[in-house]
This record gives C-alpha cells, sequence and structure tokens, in this order.
C-alpha cells in the first residue's frame, strides 16, 4: 500500500488529484501538504493535512517521517506568467521546492513524481510533433526551472537511485480549481466567461495553437505511471503526454454549439502571447504510451461538453 506525501495540495492539480488518490489508496494514505490552510477544502477535510512550506526542508522531512511516506507528489510550484513577472522568487520556489523535496525522497527511499511541463520547450524546439527527446533551451524563467528540474530528476535517479517520474503536460483544463497565472489559463477562463457572460476576450490571439488535456485524464496520468513496471521505463523525467492541440477560436467555436450566443474578440497580452509562441504547437506523446500505456479519453468535444455541464452546476446557472 502507497502511503504518499503531496506538496502543493491545494493548487489547481493537487486538490483534484488529492481526492483522485484517496479514491484508490484511501483516505489516511494521502498526506495533503500545502503552504496555506483552507478550512472547508475537500483536500483538507477528507483526510491527513499539514501547512508545509516546500522552502522548508526541515520540516518537509519532519512531516514525511512522521507519517512514513514511501511516495512523494511534489507539485508545488508557480505556473509560467507568475514566474515570468516574479522570476528570482520562480527560482527559489520551483528549485529549492523540488530540491527539498529530491532530499527527502532520496533519505527516506521514496518514489518520487513532479510534473514538467511543455514550458520546457522553446523556441527552437521543433514546433509540430514535439519529439521527446528533443532541443529544450526555453526563454522563459518558467522553462528554466522545468528543464533544470527534469536533469535534477535524472541526476537523482541515476546518481542515488531514487525512483524519480514525470510528464510534461500541456496546459490543463479543469471546472474544479482554477489555475494561478499560466499561460494556458484562458482555455479554463473562457467558460467561466462563456457561462457567466456569454462572452469572452482572449489574451492568446488567434492561430495559437498548444497543447491541452481536460483534468481527469491528467489525474489519471500522474497514477499510471507511479504505477508502471519500473523495467518498463525508458524515459523518466519527463515524458510528453498531451489529449488534444488547438487554438483560441476552435475552442470558441466548440461552446457555441452549446452556447449559440456566445462571442469571443481578442486583446492580446504580449507577456503571455510571447510565451505562448516559444512552446510547441502540439508534442508527440508516443514514447509515454509504449512505455507506460498513456491514454487520454477527454478531446475538444466531450471535454467541452463535461465541462459547461459541470461548471454551469458549480456557478448555478441554468
Ligand atoms: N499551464 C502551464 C502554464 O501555462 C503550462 O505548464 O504555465
Amino acid at each position: 500500500m502507497k502511503k504518499i506525501l503531496v506538496t502543493g495540495a491545494l493548487g489547481q492539480i493537487g486538490s483534484e488529484l488529492v481526492m483522485h488518490m484517496r479514491n484508490i489508496y484511501g483516505n489516511d494514505n494521502v498526506i495533503a501538504t500545502d503552504i496555506r490552510r483552507i478550512d472547508g477544502n475537500p483536500a483538507v477535510e477528507s483526510g491527513p493535512f499539514e501547512v508545509l512550506d516546500v522552502l522548508n526542508a526541515k520540516k518537509m522531512a519532519e512531516v514525511a517521517k512522521k507519517h512514513e511516506v514511501d511516495t512523494i507528489v511534489h507539485l508545488a510550484a508557480l505556473l509560467s506568467a507568475v514566474a515570468e513577472a516574479k522570476p528570482v522568487l520562480a527560482w527559489e520556489i520551483n528549485m529549492g521546492g523540488l530540491f527539498n523535496a529530491l532530499e527527502v525522497a532520496r533519505e527516506l527511499k521514496c518514489s518520487f513524481f513532479t510534473p514538467s511541463s511543455i514550458g520546457a520547450f522553446g523556441p527552437n524546439t521543433p514546433k509540430d510533433n514535439t519529439p521527446q527527446d528533443t532541443i529544450q533551451r526555453p526563454e522563459t524563467m518558467y522553462g528554466v526551472t522545468k528543464v533544470s528540474g527534469e536533469v535534477l530528476c535524472d541526476y537523482y535517479f541515476k546518481r542515488f537511485g531514487v525512483d524519480t517520474r514525470g510528464v510534461r503536460f500541456p496546459g490543463l483544463i479543469s471546472y474544479a480549481t482554477a489555475p494561478g497565472g499560466g499561460t494556458t489559463d484562458y482555455a479554463v477562463d473562457i467558460y467561466y466567461k462563456a457561462l457567466e457572460e456569454g462572452k469572452y476576450t482572449s489574451y492568446i490571439a488567434e492561430n495559437t495553437y498548444m497543447d491541452m488535456m481536460y483534468m481527469p485524464d491528467a489525474l489519471n496520468a500522474i497514477v499510471t505511471l507511479l504505477e508502471a513496471d519500473s523495467s518498463k521505463l525508458i524515459h523518466r523525467n519527463a515524458f510528453n503526454i498531451t489529449a488534444m492541440s488547438f487554438e483560441p477560436s476552435m475552442l470558441a467555436n466548440e461552446i457555441k454549439k452549446h452556447i449559440p450566443n456566445f462571442t469571443m474578440n481578442y486583446d492580446v497580452d504580449p507577456v503571455r502571447q510571447a510565451i505562448a509562441n516559444s512552446w510547441p504547437n502540439s508534442i508527440d506523446c508516443s514514447a509515454a504510451k509504449a512505455e507506460w500505456g498513456f491514454n487520454a479519453k477527454y478531446d475538444l468535444e466531450n471535454m467541452t461538453q463535461d465541462m459547461l455541464q459541470k461548471l454551469a452546476k458549480k456557478l448555478n446557472i441554468r
């Protein structure tokens, strides 16, 4: 039985991953931690929760020892747009937090998962069908920390035998917890605005393609990779995975099928647009499929249907 410590447990991925893993492994076997406690949050109320700043290495080790964890899922990090606005803080949190978590994993011989991102690619990476192994020279601080994190995780595996695994997530879309300051956030915001106001102003320009994934597929991917047979893994940090690639007007047209009066215009944010321009249009995830059976169920059509239905219920909109 796994005993899993999750950092950043109240963030966009964490708040759903904790519940998903508690369903699989049992409530008491998933230790949720975050820099702040939000009373009433299901991840706080349904099982063990500890306040933990990932920059506090001593406390991280204490919490991991107290709960005798054998797996660490390290999620605490700043997203791309925030990291670009606060690059020094982003380096501190994204690299310092990862280093502390890897050290605890090394000391306690834990398995380890941390997400990388399509942000680990840069402007000279092949844009279409981006290979698993390719040029990675990102030009954002977020990307710098993600590619450094991939290399550091590989180092901990090769040098210390820590069972590190990771994926390069595309933009993640969910109705539960909003992302905080990413470049792909438009693809979440648009659903809220479509339901609340019937219109949306996109900060990403038309024809800017990026990879995306619906949260249930992302949660499945994490658990499937954590459970994968180690001997089958040729790669580790980190696997390309994606479920769909679209640009803003494709998403708007899909929403219009459900909300016919929905309209969208553009007011491009140069900072986030530049980040998006430096990322792939669509990545190749054949290594993840071959090595651990990655598979996504949601495409733009069934994601939009589910997202609008769940969000309407959440927002109390008919
Ligand atoms: N969704 C993330 C971001 O936009 C990409 O990893 O920052």
